[in-house]
């Protein structure tokens, strides 16, 4: 099985993904967590004890996001910025891409187009929704971005693209250089001048995880140490370039006797400097800690970006929720009316008739009003935790249940519908030119 990052495909089996694809379940003890997190919905992670170091530490990290501008914003959507705002409460630099190369190279929307959409649909709701000063920025307009993606280039080659992505001899070439752009998004943050090399984590849906993968392999590339553990249980610092060897194992091993290690042993003619008071747990310290060396070198020395993985909301109809079909999302620029509606006609875990709902209960895991009260709309777990066992032990039927989401839906649409009124004025401050 291939993820397909432009396919409709809705991912489910999230214990089987995290298996087949090697994602690390999501255990970590989050600060004051969002919902999301606390509700599981957060399911796996790849290379997130970096990004979790840093907030514990309180050292610098970042989060990275971004949006295809080519339908309006629906709460899918929501989620990964609800992720955003929390990260950005707890110190990181915000940074969103406007990926109007990938709307261009996948669906044929122009630059002009693909502006008015993220300013205006996109970026005015996350202000609404709570977002601060960060930088959002456009694909086409970040040269160190592009220039990024040319670079990186160098380290792959069209039959890796195939392997990972399905591209085929029809695919068209802005939508092969896409996914490097992307690249070039996740690994720009740690040039120096958006803040140097730093842990950074991108909150995605599953669909995303060729890009992360395909970015973590990139990054690897471009280090010039490899910090391991040996077949005989050493860990050692490895120098994967041909040039300037013995300076570099020189440097690494002043910077790693700084740290506090002392019994240490170089042997130039393997590359290496094993660590004899070394642990695996130490791995991640050592590894972050060499980058700076390899700064010096002039490498391209990146920290593994790190993802988290979110589930993807069931669309009200039962399939996927997605912009082309607009019964399947609430999207935030909806009238209530609208969104009401959509609500009404939606997919519940309810049984045939009230009778056997009495009797047997609904399923609220099956539900889709479920799914909105879960992900958005109730706060209080308790309050939560209520609705699931009256719905399972038939004392709540799905007419009043649909009722109470409406109001609440109705509620949200018309509070941040006030609040991305005022924010027009200051979307400016949001959005960089460059
Ligand atoms: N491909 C992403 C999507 O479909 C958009 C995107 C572009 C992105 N660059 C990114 C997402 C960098 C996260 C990080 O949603
Ligand atoms: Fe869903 Fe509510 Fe019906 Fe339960 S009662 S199945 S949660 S709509």
């Amino acid at each position: 099985m291939r993820i397909d990052p432009w396919a409709s495909t809705q991912y489910k089996d999230y214990s089987m993904l995290r298996e087949q694809f090697g994602i690390q379940e999501f255990k970590f003890d989050m600060p004051d967590p969002h919902k999301l997190f606390r509700r599981g919905i957060i399911f796996g992670h790849r290379g997130f004890d970096s990004v979790y170091s840093a907030i514990k530490e309180k050292k610098k990290f970042a989060v990275l996001t971004g949006l295809v501008p080519s339908g309006p914003m629906h709460l899918g959507h929501k989620m990964t910025m609800d992720q955003v705002i929390y990260y950005q409460s707890l110190g990181a630099d915000v940074f969103i891409t406007v990926a109007d190369i990938e709307a261009f190279g996948v669906r044929g929307i122009g630059f002009e187009k693909a502006k008015e959409i993220a300013i205006n649909d996109y970026v005015a709701n996350y202000i609404a929704l709570g977002l601060k000063k960060s930088q959002i920025y456009f694909q086409s307009k970040r040269k160190n971005v592009t220039d990024l993606a040319y670079k990186l280039g160098r380290k792959t080659n069209l039959s890796e693209m195939r392997a990972i992505y399905g591209f085929n001899d029809s695919t068209n070439m802005t939508h092969v250089f896409a996914p490097l752009v992307q690249v070039g998004d996740i690994l720009h943050v740690q040039m120096d001048e958006y803040g140097g090399p730093r842990p950074t984590v991108v909150p995605v849906g599953v669909d995303q995880d060729p890009h992360i993968r395909f970015s973590r392999d990139i990054a690897a590339a471009h280090r010039l140490f490899n910090v391991t553990e040996t077949k005989d249980k050493k860990i050692g610092v490895f120098v994967k370039t041909d040039e300037n060897v013995d300076k570099l194992l020189n440097e690494a091993e002043k910077k790693v006797r700084n740290m506090g290690y002392a019994d240490l042993k170089k042997i130039p003619k393997y590359k290496a400097l094993y660590m004899l008071g070394a642990s695996v747990s130490d791995i991640q310290k050592i590894d972050e800690s060499l980058i700076s060396v390899e700064k010096k070198f002039g490498g391209h020395a990146f920290c593994s970006p790190a993802a988290t993985y979110q589930r993807l909301m069931t669309g009200l109809t039962g399939g996927k929720m997605s912009s082309s079909e607009p019964g399947s999302a609430i999207f935030l620029s909806d009238a209530p009316r609208d969104a009401k509606k959509k609500i009404k006609n939606s997919k519940t875990g309810g049984a045939v008739s009230l009778e056997e709902q009495k009797k047997h209960g609904g399923k609220p895991e099956e539900c889709t009003v479920y799914e909105l009260l879960l992900y958005h709309l109730v706060e209080n777990d308790n309050e939560l935790e209520e609705i699931y066992n009256n719905c399972r032990s038939g004392e709540r039927m799905c007419g009043r249940c649909k009722d109470f989401a409406s109001q609440l839906v109705e509620e949200f649409l018309k509070n941040l519908k006030e609040k991305s009124e005022s924010a027009k004025d200051t979307l400016n401050d949001y959005v960089v030119d460059e």
